[in-house]
Formats: C-alpha cells, sequence, structure tokens
C-alpha cells in the first residue's frame, strides 16, 4: 500500500509520517518510508541522529543508477539518458517489490530499527532551488516518482511518503501514486487551503484523499476542520506528549504513545488498508502514460532530443500478478 503524507510545512506531516511508520513497524508490516519533503526530516523523526541522518544516501544523487537499474532490458528505452521521472515501466523493466532485496534498496536505503521492527529508510537528498522546478530532468522527488511507477506493492505491506506539496508533484504524476493521501491540516485557514488546492488537482484522478487534524485542541478546532473539508476529515490528532520528549533527545518507548494518537493511528492504517479493494492497475498504468506524454512535450522531448511519447508500451500492464524480471 503507498500512501503519502502531504500538507503545509510546519502543519505535522513529518511527525504524523514517523508516528504511522512507527505503528506498522511495530505490528510486524514490512515498511519502506520515504522522505520526500523539502525538509528533510524524517530519518530523526525515526530516531537517527544528526551524523546518521547527514550520512544517509540521497536518491537524487543516485538517479543514473536507479534509472539503469528500472530500465533493465526494456527496448523502448534506449539509455538511461532517455528516461525522465516519468517514463513509465514496459516489456523488459525492472520492477521493486516490497519485500526483496534489489540494488536500489542496496544502494538507497538505509535500516532503521524501530521498536518491534526494522523499516527501510530512503531519502531524496536535500533539495536546492533547482529541484524545485516543474521540468527538472534532475528531480529528486523524480527519484521517488520512478521508483512508485514502478514498485508491485500489495497488501499488508507498505511504503509510506512524507512529501511536499508542491507544484513539482502536481506537474509529474506524483500525486496520483498512492493508495492514500493524507492530507495533515492544522486547523487554520492557511492548513485548509492546501487541502482546498490538492482536492481540486486530486479531483480528475480518482486520488483518495483524506484529511488528518493536526494539533486539534478542542471541539472548535474540530468544528473549523469539519466546515472546510466535510466528510474529508478522517481523524484528528492533538498536541502529543510523546512527541514533545523525542524532539527533547528522550524518545520514550512506542507502546507509552497516547492512547487517543494509537487510536488515530489504527484509523489511518484501516482507512489505507481498505483502499485496497478499489485499486485498479490499468488506471494507475494509464495515468502514468498519461503524465509522461505531458511531461515528454512540455519539456521531456526537448531536453533529451527524443520522441519520449515513443518509451509507452500499449500492451503492458503493471500488477501484482506480474513476476520480476531477472
Ligand atoms: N501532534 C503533535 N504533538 C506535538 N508536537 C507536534 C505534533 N505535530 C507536530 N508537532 C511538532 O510541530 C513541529 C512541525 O512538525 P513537522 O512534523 O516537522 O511538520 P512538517 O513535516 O509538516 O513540516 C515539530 O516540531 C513537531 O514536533
Ligand atoms: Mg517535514
Amino acid at each position: 500500500m503507498k500512501i503519502a503524507f502531504v500538507g503545509k510545512g510546519g502543519s505535522g506531516k513529518t511527525t504524523l509520517s514517523s508516528l504511522f511508520i512507527r505503528h506498522l513497524a511495530a505490528a510486524g508490516a514490512p515498511v519502506i518510508a520515504i522522505d520526500a519533503d523539502i525538509n528533510q526530516h524524517l530519518g530523526p523523526a525515526l530516531g537517527l541522529d544528526e551524523d546518521e541522518a547527514a550520512a544517509l544516501p540521497a536518491m537524487g544523487e543516485r538517479l543514473p543508477m536507479i534509472k539503469d537499474y528500472l530500465r533493465g532490458t526494456n527496448p523502448r528505452i534506449a539509455s538511461p539518458e532517455t528516461m525522465i521521472k516519468t517514463t513509465p515501466p514496459g516489456e523488459g523493466s525492472r520492477l521493486l517489490r516490497v519485500r526483496e532485496d534489489n540494488p536500489v534498496y542496496d544502494a538507497c536505503a538505509h535500516p532503521v530499527e524501530l521498536d518491534g521492527g526494522t523499516v527501510r529508510l530512503m531519502v531524496t537528498g536535500s533539495f536546492t532551488d533547482a529541484d524545485l522546478g516543474v521540468a527538472c530532468y534532475h528531480s529528486k522527488t523524480g527519484a521517488v516518482e520512478l521508483c512508485l511507477n514502478h514498485l508491485v506493492d500489495g497488501r499488508d505491506e507498505y511504503v509510506v511518503v512524507d512529501m511536499t506539496a508542491g507544484s513539482d508533484s502536481f506537474a509529474s504524476g506524483m500525486f496520483t501514486r498512492f493508495d492514500m493521501t493524507f492530507l495533515v491540516a492544522e486547523p487554520t485557514r492557511k492548513g485548509v487551503s492546501v487541502y482546498r488546492q490538492y482536492k481540486e488537482y486530486a479531483r480528475d484522478y480518482g486520488v483518495i484523499l483524506r484529511v488528518v487534524g493536526n494539533k486539534v485542541q478542542g471541539t472548535d478546532d474540530i468544528d473549523f476542520l469539519r466546515a472546510h473539508v466535510g466528510d474529508d476529515l478522517l481523524v484528528t490528532v492533538g498536541h502529543s506528549d510523546w512527541v514533545r520528549s523525542m524532539e527533547k533527545g528522550r524518545p520514550p518507548r512506542f507502546e507509552s504513545l497516547e492512547d487517543a494518537s494509537r487510536r488515530s493511528l489504527r484509523m489511518l492504517q484501516a482507512a489505507a488498508d481498505a483502499t485496497y479493494e478499489l485499486r485498479d492497475w490499468e488506471r494507475y498504468t494509464r495515468q502514468m502514460a498519461h503524465f509522461h506524454r505531458k511531461n515528454a512535450t512540455s519539456w521531456g522531448n526537448e531536453r533529451t532530443g527524443a520522441d519520449l511519447a515513443a518509451q509507452i508500451d500499449p500492451g503492458f500492464v503493471l500488477s501484482e500478478a506480474l513476476t520480476a524480471a531477472v
């Protein structure tokens, strides 16, 4: 299950992603945690110290390797150089699975031990101004999008992405790559304005979007969120002393997380799990092609000097039934 946490900076995306990841790990589920936020803080939120976080291998710096691996023997992709962030898999491409070892994880994933289990952490690496451009060939979130587009994940295994809700994710297809998108919103006008923008983009693509109210202090906050996002409000989270202790450098055992937060995390998982029945790999594959054509004509063809639409394999549908290419 592919799950994104999006929202305004400071809303609590990283905090809630990290709690959700800890919750899944404690339940024994296989988890890949990906930090694609402009502010790279997921590592520290999962308990890494500064030095460990700084030493994490960055996906953005390993794009050529990622592209070369995923391309496999796909004859429609002449070289890694002609592979852009939206290049879809086809016959011959290598696919990724949550539970496997592969050269992409070897190069980019760092095991993080949490109470109850170990997760794989992957980070895009810190962003520069050039990364925030819509067309960027070297786009760091592009590394994540490529991996998501080549991933065949099943039930009870999770990829959790801490992500910025920026123009980058809307211009590419990134925002359509998830089974569930949790929009973290504080009960403020700015908090809900990000929701409205996201909802607008999401509408045409069948994106499943649920709002997680964060730093909610009482019924007035809940009423405010309800008034602005209606039934999209899934759950609210209040101030967590557990989170505060962690930020003081005194990480408590995960078992001691407050009951209310624990209940909220169970609701997030139940809501994400329920989307499994709604999966449609054909639509998912069609959307990849749609965004690839868009990116090809708007900048990719010019940038690579190739007709990138020819990379789309019309007979290929990504699905769990596909066996991994060797
Ligand atoms: N539910 C919460 N309880 C306590 N502190 C929180 C909570 N949610 C967020 N915070 C704090 O608010 C700050 C911003 O949260 P963060 O998760 O980093 O936001 P974002 O990733 O959206 O920029 C952090 O210091 C974080 O610890
Ligand atoms: Mg963050």
